[in-house]
């Protein structure tokens, strides 16, 4: 470490304000280290600094001291830039080739919140061995993890399940999912995919894992896969209307639980583009990005209305935060005794909407 860094070195073991810290880039002329994101967390032994470090692959995350050793061994990596969030500021830092370090400091205002929510156990960890086979970028571990909590929440007993995986690709959540739900139950996986080689590729892992027998592949759409029923649907990033095929076979296979996290939702944009809005509401669609925002949002507003006037209780929430993924709301539909009333409340809300915008959800079409 050079003098230069030293302040950068006290930001980094302020026990009152560090929030977060990630350290990336490399300096000129030297290879770059793993990217490392690190952040204050309590353990039973006290306080400690959580590193989670990616080679763009593989992350690993270790509970180190928070000591000056720790913060000293880092900064010994030829990083070339830095970015701390404290309490009360964002200090941007650059390292040049020299070793001076340049410092830019805003003003910002965060809690720092080092809680068991925070710390919250990884249900599958992003360097568990069960990526090691199936593979997965640091990004989408952390989704499925994510993504599991929320599963795992709602999921209460251990009766059997057969479990549908729409628009599962290269099948992380897929495996995932398997592996923390057999552990308490019998559990029969199911991932559809419209590419045949991510069939071929999944059955592969599904051998090598010794669990074929139990997680099985369809190469099919989601709307006209032959399945025989279904108890929990998921559906991470199904692309586009693949997200209303979903949902819809959720609905017609009998899922008592339907998990999807939506993708892109250029359906209802288009629409929207080539429609016009209700008055005084021009001005929600004029610019392409409040458009597409409000797209997302109209979309999944729909689908939710859809599925509550069918019974379903939905709630819609963040499953992981932005930073890890754009996409990251989640519908979370849970069949139940919900009454007439409020079910034709949400339909004729539905139509409401539907006749005020000119748009035609993908997902009505399915449901008929
Ligand atoms: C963005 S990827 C997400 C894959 C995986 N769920 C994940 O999160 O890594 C979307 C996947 O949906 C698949 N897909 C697209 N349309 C589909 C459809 N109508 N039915 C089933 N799968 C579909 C694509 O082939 C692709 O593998």
């Amino acid at each position: 470490m050079t003098a230069d860094l030293s302040e950068l070195r006290a930001l980094l073991l302020d026990r009152d304000r560090l929030v977060s810290a990630v350290a990336a880039g490399r300096i000129k002329g030297t290879e770059a280290p793993p990217h490392t994101r690190l952040r204050p967390v309590t353990v039973k032994a006290g306080e400690a600094l959580q590193l989670e470090t990616s080679d763009g692959a593989r992350p690993t995350v270790q509970n180190l001291p928070w000591t000056p050793e720790t913060v000293d061994e880092l900064l010994a990596r030829p990083y070339g830039n830095w970015h701390v969030e404290l309490t009360d500021a964002t200090v941007q830092v650059r390292v040049t080739k020299r070793g001076k370090a340049f410092l830019h400091r805003t003003e910002a205002s965060r809690v720092r919140d080092t809680s068991h929510d925070r710390a919250k156990p990884h249900l599958i960890a992003p360097d568990d061995p069960l990526f090691d086979v199936v593979g997965g970028d640091a990004a989408k571990r952390r989704q499925v993890d994510a993504f599991l909590h929320l599963v795992d929440g709602s999921l209460t007993g251990s009766t059997p399940l057969r479990v549908v995986d729409f628009g599962c690709g290269n099948a992380y959540l897929t495996f995932a999912a398997y592996r923390h739900l057999a552990a308490s139950r019998e559990v029969e996986v199911i991932g559809v995919d419209v590419r045949e080689d991510q069939r071929v590729r999944n059955g592969q892992v599904a051998t090598e894992l010794g669990c074929a027998d139990r997680v099985r592949f369809v190469a099919d759409t989601a709307a006209s896969a032959d399945l025989p029923g279904a108890d929990v649907v998921l559906a991470l990033h199904a692309c586009d209307t693949a997200t209303d095929e979903a949902l819809a076979r959720g609905v017609s296979l009998g899922a008592a639980h339907i998990f999807a996290a939506p993708c892109c939702h250029h359906d209802i944009a288009a629409q929207l583009r080539s429609g016009s809005a209700p008055a005084p509401y021009g001005s929600l669609v004029r610019d392409g990005i409040l458009l597409e925002r409000f797209a997302d949002t109209l979309t999944d507003a729909l689908r939710a209305l859809l599925l509550r006037s069918l019974g379903y209780e939905v709630d819609v929430v963040e499953f992981i935060a932005s930073a890890h993924t754009p996409r990251n709301t989640m519908l979370r539909a849970r069949r139940a005794d919900v009454p007439a009333a409020l079910r034709t409340a949400a339909r004729v809300e539905y139509d409401g909407l539907v006749a005020a915008w000119g748009v035609k959800p993908r997902l009505a079409g399915l449901l008929g």
